[in-house]
Order: structure tokens, then sequence, then C-alpha cells
């Protein structure tokens, strides 16, 4: 399916959020403490938006490795990042969130935008983004949640179970089921209180999150 969108994943991305999707990801990366020579892991990077905002966080000599299991998402990543002037701080490369296959202790920060919702076993994938990161280092995890206003959450269903499909079918004329795909996803989705709880079992020592949009997205920042 993303190989299917990822030509126009930025373009839907803008039009299906309203421009949201920008401001949504600017927060996340602002969650990222500003690091020396810092090292950053964006997992499910997709079309690298959130690594090209974390490069700036990593200083002088800072890294930022946009992983992805999607190889055409990474291709329009990795056409980001170089027509943006980052290749020399941001390396694309194809990586499973549940194996990730790095050294324990090795990067400063994880992030995760809108990918841990697609991840089989969430559970194997947050053990291994902690074993990934060093002591005290911080993964922030940006994901569609539940809104927390009823008026909010009536709007948000009639939005995602009735406008999307009318739109993915009588005008993008899609063939993959992602309009489909997307607010299923999103529903069986832990919310705001069960992700947290997820995190905390997975070992993170502390949980926080924030609601952006009236909780249609959340960021929990877990702390290692
Ligand atoms: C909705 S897109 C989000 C892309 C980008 N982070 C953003 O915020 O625009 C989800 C991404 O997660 C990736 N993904 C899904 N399962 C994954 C896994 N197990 N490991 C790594 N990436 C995965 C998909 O290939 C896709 O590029």
């Amino acid at each position: 399916m993303f190989t299917a969108i990822a030509r126009r994943y930025d373009l839907n991305n803008t039009l299906l959020s309203f421009g949201l999707h920008h401001r949504w990801k600017k927060l996340a990366a602002s969650c990222v403490p500003e690091t020396a020579r810092g090292r950053a892991l964006d997992v499910g990077a997709g079309t690298a938006d959130l690594a090209l905002l974390l490069a700036s966080r990593m200083g002088t000599g800072g890294r930022v490795l946009a992983t992805d299991l999607n190889e055409a998402m990474l291709r329009e990543g990795r056409r980001k990042v170089i027509a943006l002037g980052h290749a020399g701080a941001i390396a694309c490369l194809r990586t499973n969130a549940e194996h990730l296959g790095f050294s324990d202790h090795t990067f400063h920060a994880v992030t995760a935008g809108f990918c841990i919702r697609n991840v089989g076993n969430l559970m194997n994938a947050f053990a291994e983004i902690r074993r990934v990161l060093k002591p005290g280092g911080r993964f922030v995890c940006l994901e569609f949640s539940r809104p927390v206003y009823g008026w909010l959450r009536a709007l948000y269903d009639w939005y995602s179970f009735r406008l999307l499909p009318w739109i993915g079918t009588r005008v993008a004329h899609d063939t993959t089921g992602v309009y489909e795909y997307l607010p299923a996803s999103i529903r069986t989705f832990p919310n705001q209180e069960g992700l947290k709880a997820m995190l905390l079992k997975a070992g993170f020592s502390q949980v926080d999150y924030r609601n952006l949009s009236g909780g249609i997205v959340a960021i929990h920042v877990a702390i290692k």
C-alpha cells in the first residue's frame, strides 16, 4: 500500500490533514532536546519530514538516520533530503522497526511519526527502540489518538468513515484501500492512556503525553 501511494504521500497528507501535519511534526521534533554532535533515529521515516526537522537539533557534526520498511517511501525521502541539502547529516536506510539492527545505546533520541500504528508487534518495536536508545534518551512518538471531546469524536468519525472513503473512491479513484485502512487502523490503535501503559510495560521509566488538535493526535515522550 505504501509503495502505491509513495509519490502522492506528501500531497495527500497536506490535503487530508488541512496542512496540520506540518505543525504536528514541528511540535514532535521540539520534544527532542538539542544535542551537540547528537545521534537521532527516525523510525518509519517515510518521506523524511521528521528526520529533516531533527537534523537541526542534532548540532554540528550531528547525524540522523531516517529508517523505513518501505523502499518507495524512502526513495521519496532521500530525494527530499538531497534537494534540501541535508545529505551529509541524514542517511536513509531500509530497516524494520521490530528488528532495528543497531547496537545497544546508540541514539540520543528516537522518533516515530504516524508509523507505530502500522507495525505488526508494538511491544517488539518498543523493546527495540528502548534497546538502541542511550540511557536517559527519549523516544518521541507522534501518532493518531482519541479525540477528547464528544462533538469532535462525532465529527472526526464522520470525516474518517464517510467523507474519507468517499474522497478515496470518487475523487482519488483509489484501488489500494488506503482510505479504509487509515481510519480502521486509527480506531484499533490504543488511546492515549493505553499507549502510555504499553510504553511503561516496555521498560521506559517515565512516559508523558500531550494532546494536539483536541486529541486527534498525541505526542508521547518516553524516557529510557
Ligand atoms: C503513515 S507513514 C508515516 C511517514 C512519516 N513518518 C510521516 O510522518 O509522514 C508510515 C510509515 O511507516 C512505515 N512502516 C510501517 N511498518 C513499519 C515497520 N515495521 N518498520 C519500519 N517502518 C514501517 C511505512 O512504510 C510508512 O512509510
